[in-house]
Order: structure tokens, then C-alpha cells, then sequence
């Protein structure tokens, strides 16, 4: 299942940043790392922005500082990231899981009219992607524990994030046919001068 939420954005083809948001394990790093190597736009982790400023690993906020002070610092990262958006900068921003559940968040950045997408799969597939990351690279989510939270942690999240511009399922695909559906979807790095006079013309509703 994949679509656009009815009354959404039409092509962006004048964008020059997209948002990649969704559960743990949605891929929003293989998928925002691939998406900016093919449009040549610089790829963002936004959790690695909140750890430069806090100089301290997302999980050692979470332990020795809790959530609430975890998220105050992705706010702050995220309002800094998006002032430099609004001033000009290509990016493809990968948000960690929380961020786009939070309102504020989600208010900002549809304040700043950048695109977001929601990469989606099974809760079960999420789960077992995630587990696999932990013990193939020993990645640390503090908010992974056991299947019964992390599906109820999902469930509560996925209404905020069906307000993304687009909604991508990514369950049984490939990083490369994600990455060209999200582009065709949004239009994504073809501006106007690169739209041929075919495509203008299909675009006016004119058959040939
Ligand atoms: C979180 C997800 C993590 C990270 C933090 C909180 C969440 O990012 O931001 O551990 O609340 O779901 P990923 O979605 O990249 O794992």
C-alpha cells in the first residue's frame, strides 16, 4: 500500500530538501543516504546533529538525561536544520522516530513547506530489521525492547505519520526501486528548465 494523503502538496519539483520520516528500521538512512547520492543532494542524519550539539551518543541522553530532555534537543537540532533549509540548502534529512510524532515538530516543518515522505513496512518487518542492526552493527535504540511495546509505540505513531506528503512502502523492495518511487512521486530534482516540452505539455492535459 502506498499513496499521497488526499489534499496533499502536488509535485515539488521546485523542492531542494526532502524529510524521510518513519518507524525504527524504516530504512530512512539506507533510503535518505541513496536518495541523496542520486539527486547530488547532501545526506542528513538528524540524530547525529543532536549529538554534536549535545556531544553525547543518543543513547547516553536517554540514560543519563531521560526522554523529555532527548527531545528537547532534537527540536532544537531540527529548528536549526530547517533555518538552514529555508535559506537555500539541498539535503535529504533522515528524522529519528519520535520526531515527526511530536507536534511542534511536525508543525515546523510543514511551516517550512518541506516535503516529508513515510517510509513504511510490517511492524514485524521493522522489528526484525531493527534486531538484525543490533547484532550485525551493534546499533543502540534505547527504545527498542520487546516486540509488544514497539508495535504499540508504532501503533500510536503511524496517525502522525500519515500526514507525510507521501507514503512509501518499502516491505519486500529495494533501496534503488524505493529511491526511484520517492523521486517519481514527488518530482524530485527536475526543475522547470529540466522539464521537457513533452512533459509541459502532458502536464497542460495536452494529448500530444
Ligand atoms: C527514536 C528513534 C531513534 C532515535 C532515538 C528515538 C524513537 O532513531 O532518534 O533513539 O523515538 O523512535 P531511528 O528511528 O533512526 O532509530
Amino acid at each position: 500500500m502506498r499513496g499521497r494523503k488526499s489534499g496533499a502538496m502536488g509535485r515539488q519539483s521546485g523542492a531542494q530538501a526532502v524529510i524521510l520520516i518513519g518507524f525504527m528500521g524504516a530504512g530512512k538512512s539506507s533510503v535518505g543516504r541513496a536518495l541523496g547520492e542520486r539527486l547530488g543532494w547532501p545526506f542528513e542524519d538528524l540524530d547525529e546533529r543532536i549529538e554534536r550539539r549535545e556531544r553525547r551518543k543518543v543513547a547516553e541522553i536517554f540514560r543519563d538525561s531521560g526522554e523529555p530532555e532527548f527531545r528537547r534537543g532534537e527540536h532544537e537540532a531540527l529548528r536549526e536544520l530547517l533555518n538552514e533549509l529555508n535559506a537555500g540548502a539541498e539535503r535529504v534529512v533522515a528524522l529519528g522516530g519520535g520526531a515527526f510524532a511530536q507536534q511542534r515538530n511536525a508543525r515546523l516543518i510543514e511551516a517550512a513547506g518541506v516535503p516529508t515522505v513515510f517510509l513504511d513496512a510490517s511492524v514485524e518487518e521493522l522489528w526484525r530489521r531493527c534486531r538484525q542492526q543490533a547484532l550485525l552493527h551493534g546499533s543502540e535504540r534505547p527504545l527498542l525492547n520487546r516486540l509488544e511495546n514497539f508495535r504499540d509505540l508504532y501503533e500510536a505513531r503511524r496517525p502522525h505519520y500519515l500526514k507525510a506528503s507521501w507514503q512509501q512502502e518499502t516491505g519486500g523492495k529495494a533501496i534503488e526501486e524505493i529511491v526511484a518511487e520517492v523521486i517519481q512521486a514527488l518530482g524530485l530534482g527536475r526543475s522547470d528548465k529540466d522539464r521537457s516540452d513533452k512533459d509541459r505539455s502532458r502536464e497542460r492535459g495536452e494529448t500530444r
